[in-house]
């Protein structure tokens, strides 16, 4: 067996998984999110490390398999969160996650300081999300705990650190601090020096499938795994998901919506140049690389909406009420940007907005109208791809979007373009697994594994009546985000 561990945002999630791609147990621990101030979004690291021994306490008391069956383990990660530490290796305050957009300040300085030639060495803008901003923040407004910081590292470096002992940062997680040079794999000393940190802040690098070591003493006492289990590097949650989705090809495409969302394709090479419209990064499945676009509230517009003005509802009643309303939801559109934005706008000050509210309109309408909106947000990010010369025949729906039949087909009549729903939707978690199981070296590459792990369920046809109306409504949804971007709070 092998442990896929999913360090997610609102919760970690663990997986145990046979040879045969089965995922036998699984258990998961949720945490909080601090919101200290506007646009602040922190997480105290220890509830990481806390949250996975739960887990896998709860997965081996329920999976009836003996510790010493469980040959590997790795991770994915939620992406660019800011965890410093001391040269004791302690944690000096919460960590910073990707979704706090209190970096505007320190994004536009790297931009005015490097410009083009940031864009050259990390093949991203710098945004609010990403990491090195949040380093600059800390050093600015918080000097006395820069002083003190010896290292940093992300979010499930810092669980993987906790386990075995080791401390290292993985390459796909690297790329999103925007302080790597991608195609060399190595830290940038020239956007190190450009902002006077020292190189020694950047911790060992490692590969997604690198055995990293075992698990300690004392974590293998708490938590009941056994102390020989081999631990890997793992993942970016974004590329785990792409490789839980089988997104291991030039010509295949992945639309995920967890709480923020993602359409993500595999590149062989760094040689397509989005000039920093989407991100692109290292992939875990070594010497590649992956480019995607975010929707910063995807799965989380859906639950602020239901934790709003549904609380008491089951989750499958209220989406499923989407069903009763029509497309376009009897006149009504959602723009997804309840925290900002970062593709296609890049703009963490726009929010979001309903437009054509009717007397008559129901609740279900607004239900509809926000799955609907998350998708033409995802719909602006294939059109970069397709002004790029990328025009997928179908795309692999994971996560949230993918376990309701009628926000699957509302994918395929706004992409018009087939959509694939897998068997297992664990994506992200099964990814993970996957990159232990090619690790111990039960497959020779991630590819084998995947046509051993993963099966289709059903396609999802775009219907041509639908994909005519929902053009049209997309046309006018474009026209929202130049109109209120003046509006702010
Ligand atoms: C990607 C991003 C999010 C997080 C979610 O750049 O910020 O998708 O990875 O965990």
């Amino acid at each position: 067996y092998v442990i896929g561990v999913d360090l997610g945002t609102s919760a970690v999630k663990v997986l145990l998984v046979d040879q045969n791609g089965t995922v036998t147990a699984q258990a998961s621990e949720a945490y909080p999110l601090q919101q200290p101030a506007p646009g602040y979004n922190e997480q105290n690291p220890d509830d990481w490390v806390q949250g996975t021994l739960t887990a896998i306490q709860h997965l081996l008391a329920t999976s009836g398999v003996t510790a010493s069956e469980i040959e590997g383990l790795s991770y994915s990660g939620q992406m660019h969160g800011l965890v410093l530490l001391d040269a004791a290796g302690q944690v000096l305050r919460p960590a910073i996650l990707w979704n706090d957009t209190r970096t505007t300040k320190q994004s536009e300085e790297i931009m005015a300081k490097m410009g083009p030639r940031f864009i050259e060495i990390t093949r991203n803008r710098p945004l609010e999300g990403f990491t090195l901003p949040k380093i600059l923040w800390v050093k600015e407004n918080e000097p006395e705990i820069f002083a003190q910081a010896a290292t940093f590292v992300l979010p499930k470096d810092y669980v993987r650190y906790r386990m075995t002992g080791q401390l290292n940062m993985e390459l796909s997680d690297a790329a999103g601090t925007v302080l790597l040079d991608i195609a060399k794999k190595e830290w940038s000393r020239e956007i190190c020096a450009a902002f006077g940190l020292p190189l020694s802040l950047c911790p060992p690098l490692v590969e997604a499938t690198t055995n990293v070591g075992t698990i300690t003493a004392e974590f293998a006492q708490a938590s009941g795994l056994c102390s020989q289990t081999a631990v890997f590097g793992g993942g970016a949650d974004n590329a785990c998901g792409a490789i839980g989705a089988g997104i291991l090809h030039p010509d295949q495409a992945m639309c995920s919506i967890g709480t923020s969302g993602v359409i993500l394709t595999y590149e062989p090479d760094t040689t397509t140049d989005y000039h920093g419209q989407l991100h692109f990064f290292n992939h875990a499945v070594p010497n590649s690389f992956y480019s995607m676009g975010v929707t910063l509230a995807a799965g989380y517009s859906l639950s602020w909406f239901k934790q709003t003005f549904a609380p008491d509802a089951s989750f499958n009643d209220f989406v499923g009420s989407a069903a009763t309303s029509t497309i376009g939801a009897h006149g009504l559109l959602f723009a997804p940007y309840i925290v900002g934005e970062r593709t296609p706008y890049a703009d963490a000050k726009i929010r979001g907005s309903f437009i054509g509210i009717d007397g008559k309109q129901e609740r279900s309408d607004f239900v509809r109208a926000v799955l609907e909106g998350i998708v033409f947000s995802f719909k602006d990010i294939l059109d970069i791809y397709a002004a790029n010369g990328k025009n997928f025949k179908q795309l692999v729906s994971i996560g949230g979007g993918a376990k309701s039949p009628l926000w699957l087909q509302i994918q395929a009549d706004i992409f018009n373009k087939d959509i694939v729903r897998l068997e297992s939707e664990q994506g992200p978690g099964l990814g993970a697994a996957m990159l232990a199981a090619v690790g111990l070296g039960w497959f020779d590459s991630l590819s084998t594994c995947a046509d051993h792990f993963i099966a289709v369920k059903k396609v999802y046809h775009p219907v041509a009546e639908h994909v005519a109306k929902y053009a049209q409504l997309h046309q006018i949804y474009q026209q929202i985000y130049p109109q209120t971007k003046g509006i702010t709070g």
